[in-house]
């Protein structure tokens, strides 16, 4: 994982209503490190807080992350981002790192809901310039509370605000009943509506449809785990991990320097090779594909399916 860099806030927007848009440069004037569509930044706030936020400005815009952020009643982070910050604030942040890759496709299908516009809206911009077809389904209470929504237009080929107070809820069900041939589809947004769309498109293609996870997906509630033995392969080491206690925090504790970040299974920053073993996975990231192949976990909230794990460590 990347160390945190400075960043200097440049520019404050709002966006729509409770949505502000961050500019951050570098306070030297250098250049920032490139990123693809989908790439969140690790912002580390005071108090120790740490959020991820997606980077939604233009990748060939260089020297200039974009960030946006939603103010949550309650929300210290974004609280703190909308009260305290201001023009010229120097701020740190981690990456960019991309668990939500676009990966090519002659047509495809976006769905946000509210703040879940931000990671789609470098996607449209992509796609766009591969000469794809592109739908967007934007999904707020109302047309005026659908943030970014100009930028988005100006990007997607097709789009349609379905916008619950003025009747044009979007009947998820309905909507994505028959696969679209072709297609990827690239969700963001609230746990309802991802939820919804999950089950929606259980029958379309595998790997057709791809999610990105603000917070924790909520899991199943089988599979709590019980302890099991975990083996780090490179560093020789051998450790017990009790019931209700993650992988990641028994190896920080014995002694091993490891990447971590959200510690919930969102970020990605902890995942590591799998060498032997079944895992169960908690994480809010990998797609049924990648948790069948049992290639790599999220050690910060996965754990053993059986007594053991050797892991790439
Ligand atoms: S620390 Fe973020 S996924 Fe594990």
């Amino acid at each position: 994982m990347t160390a945190p860099r400075t960043l200097r806030l440049h520019r404050l927007t709002w966006e729509g209503p409770g949505v502000l848009a961050l500019d951050l440069t570098d306070p030297d004037g250098g250049m920032l490190p490139g990123f693809a569509p989908g790439a969140h930044i690790d912002l580390h706030l005071p108090d120790g807080l740490v959020r991820q936020y997606s980077l939604c400005g233009d990748p060939a815009v260089q020297g200039s992350w974009r960030i946006a952020v939603r103010e949550v009643g309650g929300g210290r982070a974004s609280g703190f981002i909308h009260r305290a910050l201001r023009p010229g604030a120097l701020l740190r942040a981690a990456g960019p790192r991309n668990t939500f890759p676009l990966l090519p496709a002659p047509h495809y299908l976006f769905l946000a809901g509210g703040i879940g516009i931000t990671p789609l809206l470098p996607m449209l911009r992509a796609a766009r310039d591969a000469g794809a077809t592109r739908t967007l389904w934007f999904c707020a209470r109302s047309t005026a509370e659908a943030p970014l929504l100009a930028e988005a237009r100006a990007c997607a080929g097709t789009l349609c605000v379905h916008a619950a107070a003025e009747g044009t809820r979007l009947d998820v069900a309905a909507a994505l009943a028959v696969p679209r041939p072709d297609t990827l589809l690239y969700c963001c947004g609230p746990a309802p509506l991802m939820l919804a769309v999950e089950q929606a498109t259980r029958h379309w293609p595998a790997g057709s449809v791809r999610f990105e996870w603000f917070v924790p997906r909520p899991q199943d509630a089988a599979g709590a785990a019980g302890s099991f033995e975990v083996a780090c392969a490179r560093a020789g080491l051998t450790c017990s991990v009790p019931a209700g206690r993650s992988v990641l925090d028994t190896l920080l504790a014995a002694g091993l320097d490891l990447p971590f970040s959200c510690t919930q299974g969102v970020c990605g920053s902890c995942e590591t090779r799998v060498l032997e073993g079944a895992v169960d996975h908690r994480d809010s990231i990998l797609s049924e594909a990648e948790r069948a192949a049992n290639a790599s976990m999220m050690i910060c909230v996965s754990h053993a399916r059986g007594p053991r794990l050797v892991l790439d460590l």
